[in-house]
C-alpha cells in the first residue's frame, strides 16, 4: 500500500487523450469530465440524464443505459466516429442499495419473490460491458490505453448495503481477474478508484449533514485519482482508496492486500501453496495441454489461465 497525493502536473498527459466516461452527467462522472477538459483532454460523455450547462453545449453526449448492450455498443461507435480513437474509458455509471434480502415480500399466491436485481444489473452488469467494448476497442490502439472503473470503499468494507456492497465487491473481482489478461500482453492497463464518502447525488443529504464537515471529500478530489491512473502510464492494476483529499494504492507494495494476505495465509511469494504457484502450475498445464490435440477438452478448460501467470 502506498499513500501519495496528485499534483496538477501529474495529470498533463492527458492532454489530447480521448476518454469516454459513463454516468458523465452528475457527481464523479461530470467532475472526472471537467478534470480531464481542464487539463487538455478530450470527453465523450454518456448518461440516462442529459450533462448540465455548460457541457451540455460543448461536449459530445449520448444518451446509455448501461444495462442495454446496444446503448454502449452505439456508446463506443459515436466516441470513434466522433474523434478518430478512443485512448480512456471511465465506467463509472451507479446507482444507490436496491435491496438487502431481508424482503418479506410476495406475489399473489403468498410466495416469497425473487430480488430486484437494478443494482447489481447497473453497477456489475453494465461496468462489465463497458469493460468488454473497451477491451474490444482499445486493443486496435497501437499506443494502447487504459481502462478505470468505479469501485469503491464497499469492495473490501462491510459495508451494509448488500447488493451495492456485492456488485462492488465483484467490480474489485475484475480488477484483479483481467490484471494478468491485459498490460502487457495487450497495450491496455486496467484499474479502479475505491472512493470514501463523497458529496455526490448517490449519498442522501442526511448522510452528507450526518457526516459533518470534514469527514467527506468532494467529487474532484476522486476525479483527481481517475485522471491519475489515465494519464500515468506506469500505473495497472490499482484500486485507489480516496478519502478526504488523500490517496492509497490498496493493492501493491509490502503493505497492499495481495502481499498482507500472502503473509496471512504464511506462504512466501510464489510458494507451492501459494494461489500463484498453483495459478503457475495451471499455466503450465494450459500450454502443455495447447500442444497435444488428445487433451484438447483439457485445454478448453484451461485456455483462459495459458500465459496468464509466467
Ligand atoms: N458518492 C460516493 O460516496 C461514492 C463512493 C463510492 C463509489 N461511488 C460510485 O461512484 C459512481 C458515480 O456515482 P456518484 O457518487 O457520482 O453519484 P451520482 O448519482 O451523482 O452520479 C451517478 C450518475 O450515473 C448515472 N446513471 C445511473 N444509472 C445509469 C444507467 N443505468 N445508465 C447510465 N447512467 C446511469 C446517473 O444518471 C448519474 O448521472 C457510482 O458507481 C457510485 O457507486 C460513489
Amino acid at each position: 500500500m502506498t499513500s501519495f497525493e496528485i499534483p496538477d502536473s501529474e495529470l498533463a498527459s492527458i492532454k489530447d487523450q480521448v476518454v469516454i466516461i459513463t454516468g458523465a452527467s452528475s457527481g464523479i462522472g461530470l467532475a472526472t469530465l471537467r478534470r480531464i477538459i481542464k487539463h487538455g483532454g478530450k470527453v465523450f460523455a454518456s448518461d440516462l440524464n442529459p450533462l448540465p450547462e455548460p457541457e451540455k453545449s460543448s461536449v459530445p453526449f449520448l444518451k446509455v443505459d448501461v444495462t442495454s448492450w446496444k446503448d454502449q455498443v452505439e456508446l463506443f461507435k459515436a466516441a470513434e466516429k466522433e474523434y478518430g480513437t478512443i485512448d480512456h474509458v471511465f465506467a463509472n455509471a451507479g446507482i444507490g442499495p436496491t435491496v438487502t434480502l431481508l424482503e418479506d415480500d410476495v406475489d399473489e399466491n403468498g410466495d416469497l419473490l425473487p430480488p430486484k436485481l437494478n443494482t447489481v444489473n447497473v453497477n456489475l452488469l453494465g461496468c462489465m460491458y463497458t469493460v468488454k467494448l473497451a477491451i474490444f476497442h482499445l486493443k486496435k490502439n497501437s499506443h494502447g490505453g487504459s481502462i478505470v472503473m468505479t469501485a469503491s470503499a464497499s469492495s473490501f468494507a462491510r459495508f451494509p448495503a448488500t447488493d451495492y456492497t456485492t456488485a462492488k465487491h465483484a467490480v474489485l473481482g475484475l480488477l484483479r481477474s483481467l490484471h494478468g489478461h491485459l498490460y502487457p500482453k495487450l497495450p491496455i492497463r486496467i484499474n479502479a478508484i475505491a472512493p470514501s464518502w463523497t458529496e455526490t447525488a448517490i449519498v442522501p443529504r442526511e448522510v452528507i449533514a450526518a457526516l459533518g464537515k470534514g469527514n467527506y471529500q468532494s467529487a474532484d478530489v476522486v476525479a483527481r485519482s481517475v485522471t491519475l491512473l489515465m494519464a500515468d502510464a506506469t500505473r495497472h492494476g490499482e484500486l485507489v482508496y480516496s478519502d478526504c483529499g488523500k490517496f492509497k494504492d490498496l493493492e501493491n507494495g509490502e503493505m497492499g492486500y495481495h502481499a498482507v494476505t500472502r503473509r496471512m495465509l504464511g506462504v512466501g511469494d510464489g510458494g507451492e501453496m501459494s494461489e500463484t504457484g498453483v495459478l503457475k502450475k495451471l499455466s503450465k498445464l494450459a500450454a502443455e495441454a495447447g500442444a497435444d490435440r488428445e487433451k484438447e477438452g483439457v485445454n478448453k478448460g484451461l485456455d483462459s489461465l495459458k500465459g496468464v501467470v509466467e
